[in-house]
């Protein structure tokens, strides 16, 4: 069936908006997508990127590879294995006693929730908690993965473990923890998994970044390969080595000792995902705003829409026109708190009260504009489900 605004239209009509919805067609799609991608390795859920339950249990429900979910708060990861869910990686470290003692907690009752580390501080206190709690608990080493170029910090500032000795070092003082078992490394290339190499009208800067991003995959390469072998041959067995997101599998796949893969963002497909020369996935979650009034002919002022994306500013983390095809965004005014003006000068007729389509610039963020969600399949709403928002889950 074609996508176009007509489609959608016609199966939200009379639907409140702004509304948000879920393409479950396009959706189990991404997912097909996603495992042909990632070829014969497990694939871990990143829940940030979804920021809603069912969506995650159909994904892990839908083939065996999904092994798992990288959490992004301790208690969040809480609230997911008291919904049913194990073998939960918490992606970011914590620190507030309550926070580590939740999750313990339910360590305690037999699940698996692996806790994300990088400095002894951390070490030493989910140490302490889980002696009090009496549990042994398994814990993950968040390796740094950008890469130094002269005068070029490529990637993000994450962990303060970027070699071989950096790690060997923390191993160290884990030998002092008693409670704590070292269940793996994980490293996130954001510099690849996330930096679109193949933006419209950026010609250059393409070229430039996909060269950085070629090196880069080298150092990563290099660096995690000889961090695995230095816990090896220091006879600390490691079962986890976990690599990339959704813009790095073909890059991640590559390494041997990698075990598995994190993956959110590809099962939406938000805006900034159009950006890669490697992959395209299909714009599976969008959101509806209504017309409210034409200011002028070819002007349609929209209520709402000013969900913009987090991380550094800039035009590309605003939604992005969608549906019909040819609107657009007014430049001087952007997505407003409560209004949002969009040009179209196309064939198709809009009145005060026909809906307009959008897509966010990044996948779970739009979940927490929303309650809830339609799920559209076979050109029909065939189901209405709660966000962590609506759920009254909120993280931060
Ligand atoms: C630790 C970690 N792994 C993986 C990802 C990738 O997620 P996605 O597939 O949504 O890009 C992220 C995203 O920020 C992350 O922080």
């Amino acid at each position: 069936m074609q996508r176009d605004y007509f489609y959608y239209k016609n199966i939200l009509a009379g639907k409140s908006m702004p509304l948000a919805f879920v393409d479950l067609d396009l959706f189990d799609q991404n997912i097909q997508e996603v495992l042909r991608r990632v070829g014969n390795l497990p694939i871990r859920v990143a829940s940030k990127s979804l920021r809603c339950l069912p969506l995650l249990q159909r994904i892990i429900q839908a083939d065996s590879r999904f092994q798992g979910i990288m959490a992004y708060h301790p208690l969040e990861a809480v609230k997911l294995s008291q919904a049913g869910l194990d073998d939960i990686l918490l992606g970011y470290p914590c620190f507030h006693e309550q926070h580590i003692q939740a999750v313990l907690e339910e360590v305690k009752r037999g699940k698996k929730i692996i806790f994300m580390v990088d400095e002894e501080s951390h070490l030493l206190r989910i140490d302490k908690l889980a002696k009090k709690l009496d549990v042994l608990t398994k814990i993950c080493f968040d390796v740094d993965m950008s890469t130094n170029f002269p005068g070029l910090h490529f990637g993000v500032w994450r962990s303060p473990l970027h070699t071989v000795q950096d790690v060997m070092k923390l191993t160290e003082v884990l030998k002092r923890c008693s409670n704590l078992a070292l269940e793996g490394i994980m490293g996130y290339e954001a510099q690849i998994a996330g930096l679109g190499d193949n933006v419209a009208g950026n010609g250059i800067k393409n070229k430039i970044i996909k060269w950085l991003k070629k090196k880069s995959i080298k150092d990563i390469i290099t660096r995690r390969g000889a961090i695995v072998k230095a816990l090896e041959e220091e006879g600390i067995k490691i079962n986890l080595v976990n690599a990339g997101g959704t813009g790095s599998i073909e890059s991640s796949i590559l390494e041997p000792w990698v075990t598995e893969v994190t993956v959110g963002s590809a099962f939406y497909a938000p805006a900034l995902f159009d950006y890669y020369t490697t992959f395209r996935h299909q714009p599976a979650a969008a959101f509806a705003l209504e017309i409210t009034r034409i200011p002028s002919p070819g002007i349609y002022t929209c209520q709402g829409g000013g969900y913009i994306a987090s991380g550094e500013v800039g035009v590309i983390k605003q939604p992005v026109p969608y549906l019909p095809e040819g609107i657009k965004t007014i430049s001087t005014e952007g997505f407003g708190e409560v209004q949002t003006p969009i040009r179209y000068n196309g064939k198709v007729s809009l009145q005060v009260g026909d809906p307009l389509f959008f897509r966010h610039a990044k996948a779970g963020e739009l979940m927490e504009r929303f309650n809830k969600i339609y799920f559209i399949k076979e050109g029909k709403i065939v189901d209405e489900e709660l966000t962590y928002r609506g759920m009254g889950w909120c993280f931060g």
